[in-house]
């Protein structure tokens, strides 16, 4: 099958049971100031997990967009991608276990046609005060006993204690919470408090022994081990529990199930191939790699993965409004554009080629993802750009590379990175090729050190991995509307959101713009916002269509977000904005408004940096 017909089948599937669709939430987070990209399908939805209503209803699915960052080096073998389309669904407080769990069976198997002969699943075993989950067991048994399968179960162990070996004949597989519980930050211990999270299910396809790593032969082969031959296609999180500053857990207000799975993992099983790069989103790229490089994917294989990967994600990273730039998400897209400029260098691709990879891309998400279409040629543009800029210091970096005799200090690297632009993954496969060492340890303090000094203020921002629902955070969001008002009521509608980033400390906000503001731009719209401040209005949601939403003229980013229904909160009559809150009760505590700063961000995007004192 192709990528959309999965995509479309899903959505259908549990559209026809009850779900409301809503639309990919953007790659890099509005107000999430946690995190630099959305990694999974739930991250858009934390505050209705955590018991707000959403707009849509209590059984929500979707396709998400997900970017993984830590999984660049990854990037390679067969299976792991940095952007994937997360399939999701989730009940807010609606149905559970058994209602979840055969919906999923019944998408694989009945919709999808997989063999059930092929699936095998993982249940969490208990502990950390939660009961081993025996439910889901007795539902998975009737589940595969309907296909005429005998479900055995295996207690599997854990990794401390070295897992049980071989599959044991086994069917359902008892993990503990290192495998089988889900929170954004991982393990229970990890979880911060405030953090939701609750013990899983996960599916897994057996694509055959001939995938296998032959070192598992007579190692861990288990479902969960990572020998290629089993493949995690689908994860139903039970999400119930809410870690509490003692530690211990409480039970959410609701509640909830949130599912993920990869649509490309998921349509590799339908092809019967555990390689994603050959589900069709790839084959017109390529196709197209092979023809500019004359070679063909079959022996080249690293090569063109960190291609098709790299420039898929960037290629979205773009669409969603991100520029390559020396930090934070313009840092990682940077980096993904330079290291394929190398796998293009190393496949032996014309210079100056790079770009036109991305075209193919566009073509075959743009019926889903309508605005790939409509920034096509910025998409390009900037991918060309950056194979340009880089390719300026590609050969001088290359002779700085060349004259470090022995292994690479952690302040070599970094100079490669400041003076030469090289991403760190460029040193590192350099490095390898000529058989010597690099300090990792050593770049990335460094890295980080300087990082610091390009935002400062900004050091809670990656702190827990929670989103910061503090008081201050909560006020900057809401003088971020006020803000975004103003600007477009100073220097005309056209003014758009382009991004936004908060911490306790201060509001950052990113909109087009295409030139400098002048000081009595800058001093009327602090006036503006300040004025409003004065005048003490209420803060207020309303939930309503989408277009009496547009009629009513609410501003925002919302194209791409819900279906439907829309929440739009108003700051008295001054300002209406499409947003999922959280935001204050009543704008009169926000203080007064003060501009830091106001600088290009990257062409066209200016960005305001404010302080409420
Ligand atoms: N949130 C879960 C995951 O990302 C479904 O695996």
């Amino acid at each position: 099958m192709k990528v959309s017909e999965v995509r479309e089948k899903y959505l259908e599937f549990f559209k026809r049971n009850d779900h409301a669709e809503i639309a990919s939430a953007p790659i890099v987070p509005e107000n999430d100031p946690t995190t630099l990209f959305t990694s999974s399908g739930m991250q858009p939805l934390v505050p209705y997990l955590l018991g707000e209503e959403h707009p849509a209803g209590a059984r929500l699915v979707d396709s998400q967009k997900c970017f993984r960052a830590d999984d660049i080096e990854e990037v390679g073998d067969n299976r792991h991608t940095t952007f994937f389309e997360m399939l999701g669904n989730w009940s807010l407080g609606d149905y559970f276990k058994k209602e979840q769990l055969p919906w999923f069976f019944s998408f694989l198997v009945d919709e999808l046609g997989l063999d059930p002969n092929r699936i095998y699943v993982t249940v969490y075993e208990g502990g950390e005060g939660i009961e081993k989950d025996t439910e889901s067991v007795e539902i998975w048994k009737e589940l595969f006993a309907s296909k005429g399968i005998e479900a055995k179960e295996v207690h599997i162990g854990s990794e401390e204690d070295g897992y049980t070996k071989g599959m044991q004949g086994g069917r359902i597989f008892f993990y503990d919470a290192k495998k089988n519980w889900w929170s954004r930050s991982g393990t229970p211990d990890k979880m911060p408090a405030g953090e939701p999270g609750g013990p899983d299910s996960e599916v897994f396809y057996d694509f055959g022994e001939e995938f296998a790593d032959p070192s598992y032969a007579d190692k861990e082969l288990h479902p969960n081990s990572d020998s290629g031959q089993f493949i995690e296609i689908g994860n139903s999180v039970f999400m119930e529990f809410l870690k509490k500053e003692d530690g211990s857990f409480d039970t959410l207000p609701r509640r909830n199930v949130d599912f993920g799975g990869g649509l490309e993992r998921i349509t590799a099983a339908t092809l019967g191939n555990p390689d994603v790069f050959l589900v069709d989103v790839f084959t017109p790229t390529r196709e197209k790699i092979e023809e500019l490089s004359g070679k063909a994917y079959v022996g080249n294989e690293n090569s063109f993965r960190v291609i098709l990967d790299h420039l898929r994600g960037a290629t979205f990273m773009i669409g969603d409004g991100v520029m390559p730039s020396n930090t934070e998400a313009g840092y990682i897209l940077r980096r993904l554009i330079r290291r394929s400029v190398r796998h293009a260098d190393l496949l032996g691709i014309p210079e100056g080629k790079l770009s036109e990879l991305t075209r193919p891309f566009i073509s075959v998400y743009k019926d889903h993802y309508t605005n790939l279409a409509e920034k096509e040629e910025e998409i390009v543009k900037a991918i060309a750009d950056e194979e340009e800029k880089f390719r300026k210091t590609l050969k001088s970096g290359m002779k700085q590379f060349e004259k470090i005799e022995g292994d690479i200090s952690g302040e070599d690297a970094f100079v490669l990175f400041t003076s030469y632009g090289f991403p760190l993954e460029l040193t590192l496969e350099l490095a390898q090729e000529k058989g010597v060492k690099v300090d990792v340890d050593a770049y990335k303090k460094a890295f980080e050190e300087h990082q610091a000094k390009s935002r400062a203020g900004a050091e809670q921002k990656f702190k827990g991995g929670l989103a910061d629902d503090s008081e201050m955070s909560v006020k900057y969001h809401t003088a971020t509307h006020l803000l975004h008002r103003a600007l477009k009521d100073v220097l005309g509608e056209d003014v758009m959101q382009k991004g936004s980033n908060i911490t306790p400390e201060r509001l950052r906000f990113d909109f087009s713009f295409d030139r400098k503001m002048t000081d009595e731009e800058k001093e009327e719209v602090t006036k503006i916002v300040n004025e409003q401040i004065a005048k003490e209005l209420p803060v207020t949601f309303e939930d309503i269509s989408m277009e009496e939403a547009k009629k009513r003229g609410a501003i925002g980013l919302f194209e791409e977000k819900y279906g439907d229904t829309v929440r739009v909160y108003s700051i008295g009559d001054y300002s209406l904005e499409f947003c999922g809150g959280p935001h204050v009760e009543n704008i009169k505590d926000l203080g007064v408004f003060r501009i830091k700063k106001e600088e290009a961000s990257s062409a066209g995007v200016r960005r305001i940096k404010a302080v409420l004192e």
